[in-house]
């Protein structure tokens, strides 16, 4: 896969308009990610937007691309690739948009981003045709169907897919008194267990206390198997804590998935659905 510069390039913001208060701007939303809106006023979430970019390798020039950011939220991470000069962006989330903080952005920045209120399981290619570039920040570990996510971001991918999410690679995962094993066997079991693809389910509040949404930890090498098994290649980019990133590239869909298995079934491709992209990438 091509090296890409990482580093954005330095724009330079505009002022926030005449009028505009950050206290009331920013009142009455639950604000996830941290973004900076205008020169030295920050959208006040905790997820570093411009972190996570860098993490992933998200080019700094997405001049005439067209955008999917899958779990946008805020959307802070979709005002970023209309920042960084794409064509078009859509952002894809469960929140309503007049909720979620979401269209208050759209509106003081005069953004052109669309948004749509929908699930990544009904992604199809023939509604919202490909994308150059897709973005699925922190969204992975929130489903219950992981593969069949990853399929659905294959039948609209004609390009590439920046991934982020929770591994386990870091984490003490195993049950219980089981957990102290680990900590006395120290890092060597979990690096006997790196090259073994684990996706570690979780009961309701197992991985956080506050919050039921979580389904599965995987690790990397689970990350990286599960994408190539859907038709990407796809590198390892950076982990940190509990955490790391990836860059995929739409490649063709292994004959396994598509011809050689009970998943290639006709009755199964419409769920997949993997049965109506472009056949050059498909082979
Ligand atoms: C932890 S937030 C991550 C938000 C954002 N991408 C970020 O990194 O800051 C998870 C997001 O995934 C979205 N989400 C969860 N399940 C989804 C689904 N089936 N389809 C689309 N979005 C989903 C939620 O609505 C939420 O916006």
């Amino acid at each position: 896969m091509e090296s890409q510069s990482t580093n954005a390039a330095r724009v330079v913001l505009p002022p926030a308009p005449p009028g505009f208060s950050s206290d009331s701007f920013f009142e009455g939303i639950y604000w996830h990610q941290q973004w900076e809106l205008f020169q030295g006023v920050s959208v006040p979430g905790p997820n570093k937007v411009k972190f996570l970019c860098d993490s992933a390798h998200l080019p700094a020039n997405l001049n005439g691309k067209r955008v999917l950011d899958v779990g946008a939220w805020n959307g802070c991470f979709s005002f970023e690739c209309e920042r960084r000069g794409a064509r078009e962006v859509i952002a894809l989330s469960l929140e309503d948009p007049a909720l979620s903080g979401f269209d208050r952005l759209k509106r003081v920045l005069d953004s052109k981003v669309q948004y749509i209120n929908g699930s990544v399981y009904n992604l199809n290619p023939e509604q919202m045709g490909t994308f150059d570039v897709i973005l699925f920040f922190g969204v992975l570990y929130h489903m219950r169907y992981p593969l069949l996510a990853i399929d659905r971001l294959r039948s609209v991918s004609s390009g590439e897919v920046y991934i982020e999410t929770h591994v386990i690679d870091r984490h003490s995962w195993l049950r219980g008194r089981l957990g102290l094993v680990t900590k006395l066997l120290g890092r060597g079991v979990g690096l006997a267990l790196r090259a073994t693809p684990i996706w570690r389910q979780y009961r309701e509040f197992e991985l956080n206390a506050t919050d039921q949404s979580n389904w599965f930890g995987p690790n990397v090498v689970a990350v990286l198997e599960a994408f190539q098994s859907s038709g990407f290649d796809i590198a390892h980019t950076s982990s940190w804590r509990n955490r790391a990133a990836f860059r995929a590239q739409a490649c063709p869909i292994p004959p396994r998935l598509l011809k050689h298995t009970y998943e290639g079934h006709s009755a199964n491709i419409n769920v997949v659905g993997l049965h109506s992209i472009d056949d050059t990438l498909s082979g």
